[in-house]
């Protein structure tokens, strides 16, 4: 059974999302930790409820990026976590992290890459007009949001929407997308290889995977 640790910074509904799914058995693995850069992060509570291991790492506490991530990766290691899923970590890894866990992290991000990499993307999205938006959910590499995407999800963008509109439709399919694409990985479906995602053993497009 793989071994699961959730990377958060905040709310943690996916990290909810992926809770939910591991109990009603839709991800076979197991939720082995939850580590928050925020001691205020709502999602430890979350964790905490589902008697989930939780362990905060603060950049006040640690006098460099690098140190902190080599702290944080220590405690993967001792978790023994097979698989790290950034669920709203909003803290870039250092690249010594990023190449210790390589083909290991999952990343899902609020907007259709390679638009919108980086903050703001509802903002960015409505400012330029777009008549659609979205999730994706990627490997991570060096690069920020950069990495093989694995699954994307559209949603439209009304005329009269509010960026709270957008959002709710947005964070609908991560929460439906996130498990699932989860649940690849613990049945070893879905893996890394020279920077690109295979699923089944197929090489996904630049899109990510596609019903069609
Ligand atoms: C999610 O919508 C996720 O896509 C976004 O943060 C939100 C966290 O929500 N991630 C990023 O922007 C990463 N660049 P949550 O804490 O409720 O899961």
């Amino acid at each position: 059974m793989k071994k699961i640790v959730v990377l958060i910074s905040g709310n943690g509904s996916n990290l909810q999302a992926i809770i939910d799914a591991q109990t009603s058995g839709r991800i076979s693995g197991k939720l082995c930790g939850v580590i928050a850069n925020k001691s205020d992060a709502f999602g430890l509570q979350r964790a905490k409820k589902a008697k989930i291991p939780a362990f905060v790492f603060e950049r006040k506490n640690f006098s460099s990026n690098l140190d902190m991530d080599l702290a944080i990766a220590e405690q993967i290691e001792a978790l023994e976590a097979d698989l790290i899923v950034l669920a709203g970590y909003m803290k870039i890894l250092s690249n010594e992290f990023v190449e210790r866990f390589s083909g290991k992290i999952l990343n899902i991000h609020p907007s259709l890459l390679p638009k919108y990499a980086g903050l703001n993307t509802y903002q960015r999205a409505m400012e330029a007009g777009d008549s659609e938006h979205g999730m994706t959910i990627h490997f991570v590499n060096q690069i920020l949001d950069g990495g093989a995407v694995i699954l994307q999800a559209k949603v439209p963008i009304f005329p009269d929407d509010e960026v709270e509109d957008v959002v709710e439709r947005v964070q609908e399919q991560e929460h439906r997308c996130y498990p699932l694409v989860i649940e690849w990985f613990c049945q070893n479906r879905l893996v890394e290889r020279e920077g690109k995602a295979y699923l089944d053993s197929v090489c996904l497009p630049p899109e990510g995977y596609s019903s069609d």
